[in-house]
């Protein structure tokens, strides 16, 4: 009976502790938005504490229903993961987020717009190399600030690699990342593939934990109305797991020959190019790919700097019909390639910023520069049906200073 007496007394103790310990769990990182598929989206964010957490979403006018999710311990603080499911195409969203019931950012208006169909004109944004940190010179500020002015909200972002400097720890994010783009991560869904930057600590306990990603979060592909993204984890420019990584490219688009009016493939290294970085062998041997199955636009980063090519062949060498044309490719073949790597990140910046500049006059590919610019930019691209443009933006004053288009029957 004495023990008996003691084993309750342990226990009320116990549970007294216990709730004397419990916190409110306070936002650490403002929700963003990840994986916009057709019919779900998923919606992450980090708490101070946490054993459990819920979103509420609604389309405009509606009532309001749950979505439960999990909250795993990260490296910094609890990672709060919830996917809604059931979306309607192309409604704007409402939504709430829980954390052990709390409800975080309750002024707060968070609203994301669900992937549109294949009838509907959508754009998104896309640069890389963002998140070079403010006090050294970097601008992610500034482009962050530029997507949000812009007139069209982008339905999604393109992040392409050295997403966080200097080393794509986790702990950067927060750092030199989320705090400028959190307005535009919580309300436009973003994805990123890894460059350089992000494979100098191991991507499995760091990039690949601060997103959600499809497939296997270093290659994967996804729909979005009448377009079929693929993005590719180049690494160092050797690619990761090359030879596994090209079967499954090979596979993806050959299941993608006929179903979309267009193929866009987004990785971090260029292939050949005229700007101070140098050609990307494995990137070259993929365009035979590009070319037979039909790739429309590859976008890349890595040179800090903004340059777009003449459309190429699978060899490589620009096709001669469009050198010189006005930015408008009717019928194209082949694809264009544009390097979009001045995001956050400018080379040269404060020494000499015009030797980094891509220079066709002193580069080995004839012919291959279709327009080139050395600033701060990113991009806005449009689809709708038969017709995709893209415009350069620069971050400086959101003006736009490149601009092409492709018109297909
Ligand atoms: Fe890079």
């Amino acid at each position: 009976m004495t023990q008996l007496r003691i084993i309750l007394i342990v226990l009320v103790l116990g549970s007294h502790l216990c709730s004397a310990q419990q916190t409110i769990p306070q936002l650490l990182r403002t929700p963003y938005l990840q994986t916009a598929l057709s019919d779900s989206v998923s919606i992450l964010w980090k708490t101070t504490s946490g054993t459990h957490c819920k979103a509420m979403v609604r389309a405009e006018n509606t009532t309001w229903r749950t979505a439960q999710g999990v909250v795993v311990k990260a490296k910094y603080g609890y990672m709060n993961t919830v996917t809604i499911r059931g979306l309607q195409r192309g409604v704007r969203y409402q939504y709430r987020i829980f954390t052990d019931e709390e409800e975080l950012l309750k002024k707060d208006t968070l609203d994301f717009i669900s992937s549109v169909d294949a009838k509907r004109p959508f754009n998104f944004f896309t640069a890389g190399d963002i998140g070079e940190p403010v006090g050294e010179g970097g601008k992610p500020d500034k482009m962050a600030v530029g997507i949000t002015k812009l007139k069209d909200r982008p339905h999604f972002g393109l992040l392409l690699g050295d997403i966080v400097y200097p080393n794509g720890e986790s702990e950067g994010y927060d750092k030199h990342l989320f705090p400028y783009f959190k307005d535009v991560f919580m309300k436009i869904p973003t994805f990123a593939v890894l460059g350089n930057h992000d494979w100098v600590v191991n991507p499995e306990e760091n990039f690949l934990k601060e997103w959600k990603l499809p497939g296997n979060g270093h290659y994967y592909s996804f729909d979005y109305s009448n377009a079929h993204f693929i993005g590719l984890d180049s690494k160092n420019g050797d690619f990761h797991e090359f030879e596994k990584q090209k079967a499954w490219l090979i596979n993806d688009l050959q299941n993608a020959q006929g179903k979309y009016d267009w193929i866009i493939v987004f990785l971090h290294h260029n292939g050949i190019s005229c700007t101070y970085k140098e050609d990307y062998k494995k990137v070259i041997e993929l365009y035979p790919l590009f070319e037979q199955y039909k790739v429309d636009v590859v976008l890349n980063g890595h040179a800090h700097t903004y340059e777009r090519l003449n459309p190429i062949n699978g060899k490589g060498e620009p096709i001669q019909k469009f050198i010189g044309t006005p930015n408008v490719y009717r019928q194209p073949e082949g694809f264009i390639s544009i390097t979009a790597g001045s995001g956050g990140k400018l080379r040269g910046f404060g020494t000499d910023p015009t030797y980094y500049a891509p220079d066709p006059e002193r580069c080995s590919h004839p012919k291959l520069v279709a327009f080139s610019k050395h600033l701060w930019a990113f991009m806005q691209i449009h689809v709708d049906g038969k017709q995709l443009w893209a415009e350069a933006i620069d971050t400086k004053d959101g003006s736009v200073f490149d601009y092409f288009r492709i018109v297909k029957k």
